[in-house]
């Protein structure tokens, strides 16, 4: 049953893969009842044209966003441009008297998370962050078993996360490779990461000592070339990525990038890349909680493996996402009870849909009406700033050598 009174008027600013899909056409396909997309805006025009033939309907297009506001009056902007400019359009939406979805990471400096913070403040207006990991099952298992106090008070935490040499190498192919556009993996992918341990543990990270090094990509790698369509190193180069296979994404890149330059193939191994590859760093929680971190970037398989260890026992997981053997059919969570408790295997079936079910359970979440939320699995902007913090206080750990405290860095009003 359709239900005209409670949809949603909303504009998509940014038509690169994630606006298109997540927040275009399968948003329009799964919650048709709840939203209508009235705008749709890319600097790219021809991007935004291309996006709209493959989300369907007849949004007007924009390259201006001050445009789409005082025309279309949206009451709700879903970001979705690279992360160095969320902040503009953030406190633009806001302004404009809309609220906000952002994409991950909420932003990439400190300055910006004030700016964004101070808008949310003055405006009134609602700023979301899609940390949709939170929305996988496997996840709202382990956070309910955590709450109910399943191994006692967490004290420690290992987490591991890997990305293969597909999906960790597409981030060195594009604008996530400098750390003025993405504020490094730490925190363009990290801020996942630091925002699950940040819920499950219900508590917020201290201090941060790192390290993060370029050993596989950039400047590291054997040889290199402009770009893989044109590269004379196609035929020996492991990471030669053929856009032209992949239909959506060359309808996407290819043409629309000799309006902006923005190649999709760019090279792995450019000189100038500035982001670490391999990153590890430890956590000191205010709960007491120590955590051990990890991310790579250029793995044979792709998943994680998290640990909660307490003074009853261990909560464990091994996620899959890609391997070259066979996939489990299930996840399974193992909860090992202390002093010969025994072990509960907890056995999650695979959910449909992008990042393990969570995309469509976060939309579910806010797009259908006002829902419980006993696991506070809905995040704003203070979860979106403290694990972009967690990020930046990792990457200046790295970069300097000693420990970062975050309320250091913090701006006012966060901690
Ligand atoms: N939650 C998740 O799991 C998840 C997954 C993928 C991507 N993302 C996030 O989504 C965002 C977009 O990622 P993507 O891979 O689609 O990026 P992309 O580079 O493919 O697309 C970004 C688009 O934004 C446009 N753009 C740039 N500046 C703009 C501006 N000022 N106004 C309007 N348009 C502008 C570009 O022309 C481009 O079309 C990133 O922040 C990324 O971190 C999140």
């Amino acid at each position: 049953m359709s239900n005209t009174h409670n949809r949603t008027r909303y504009a998509l600013v940014g038509t690169g893969n994630r606006g298109t899909t997540m927040w275009g056409g399968e948003l329009l396909a799964g919650w048709s009842d709840h939203v209508d997309l009235v705008g749709i805006c890319d600097l790219n025009l021809m991007r935004a044209e291309r996006a709209r033939g493959m989300i369907g309907g007849d949004a007007p297009l924009y390259a201006d966003f001050a445009t789409l506001m005082a025309e279309q009056k949206p009451s709700l902007v879903i970001v979705c441009t690279p992360d160095h400019n969320h902040d503009d359009i953030i406190v633009a939406a806001l302004e404009a008297g809309a609220d906000v979805i952002s994409e991950k990471p909420l932003t990439t400096t400190v300055e910006k998370i004030a700016r964004i913070r101070d808008a949310e403040a003055r405006t009134g207006r609602r700023v979301d962050v899609s940390f949709n990991y939170r929305f996988a099952p496997t996840a709202a298992k382990m956070k309910e078993l955590i709450d109910a106090g399943t191994i006692g008070q967490v004290t420690s935490v290992d987490f591991h996360w890997y990305l293969d040499n597909r999906h960790g190498a597409d981030y060195f192919r594009r604008w996530h490779a400098f750390e003025k556009n993405s504020g490094s993996l730490f925190v363009h992918k990290a801020t996942h990461h630091f925002d699950l341990l940040n819920w499950y543990l219900g508590s917020d990270p201290v201090e941060v000592k790192a390290f993060g090094e370029l050993l596989h990509y950039g400047a590291k790698g054997p040889f290199r070339g402009p770009r893989c369509r044109i590269c004379p190193h196609r035929d020996e180069c492991p990471y030669f990525f053929d856009l032209a296979a992949d239909g959506f994404l060359d309808a996407l890149y290819e043409d629309p990038s000799e309006v902006d330059g923005y190649v999709r193939d760019a090279c792995v191994f450019r000189e100038d890349i500035d982001i670490p590859d391999t990153m590890t760093a430890v956590i000191r929680y205010a709960s007491g909680a120590q955590v051990s971190y990890s991310l790579n970037t250029y793995m044979p398989v792709e998943g994680h493996h998290i640990a909660f260890n307490g003074h009853l026992g261990r909560i464990e997981l091994r996620q899959y996402e890609k391997q070259p053997w066979e996939m489990p059919k299930a996840d399974e969570i193992l909860v090992v009870r202390s002093f010969g408790g025994g072990v509960e295997r907890i056995e999650m079936p695979h959910q449909p849909g992008g990042h393990y079910g969570g995309d469509n359970l976060m939309r579910d979440m806010i797009f259908k009406g006002e829902r419980p939320d006993p696991l506070g699995q809905r995040a704003g902007s203070r979860a979106g700033a403290v694990s972009v913090l967690t990020g930046l206080a990792a990457l200046k750990s790295a970069r300097t050598g000693g420990a970062v405290r975050l309320q250091d860095i913090a701006p006012p009003g966060i901690f």
